[in-house]
């Protein structure tokens, strides 16, 4: 069975080959998300992006699926650990989910910040339009 380490947690797991990344992470006891990200992600199916480890060395993992080439790009360094299976013993690096991470997190407080002054705004817009046209919603 193929050995996982993720090195900054110092955590060492072995999975069957074919397993999942992110299903190993869980196994480890190690997120491969960052921040919001952890909460806001789209478990598993390719979608969201989130989930972006540095794989060692790259031919023991699948190559890189439709969705990966999606989110990342063809010539990307990084993998998406809900889409690399693994097939021999890996080294992980989580770097990358956290960073990003972090990033979404700071656009996630910036768009909680600006979203009811968005509705604010449009509310008032709607407001005066309807003044206008001589029929007040109130
Ligand atoms: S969990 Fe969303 S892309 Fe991997």
């Amino acid at each position: 069975m193929p050995t996982v380490l993720f090195e900054a947690e110092n955590r060492k797991v072995e999975v069957p080959a074919g397993t999942t990344l992110r299903k190993a992470a869980k196994k480890a006891g190690v997120s491969v998300y960052g921040g919001v990200n952890k909460i806001a992600n789209c478990r598993g199916f390719g979608l969201c992006g989130t989930d972006r480890v540095a794989v060692a060395p790259a031919d023991c993992a699948n190559s890189m699926t439709f969705f990966e080439k999606l989110q990342l790009g063809d010539k990307a360094k990084e993998r998406l650990a809900c889409q690399v299976k693994i097939q021999g013993d890996v080294v992980i690096n989580t770097a990358p989910a956290i960073e990003y991470g972090k990033v979404m997190t700071e656009n996630f407080k910036f768009i909680a910040l600006a979203l009811p002054f968005g509705v604010l705004t449009l509310g008032a817009v709607i407001y005066m339009v309807f003044e206008m046209v001589g029929k007040p919603l109130f």
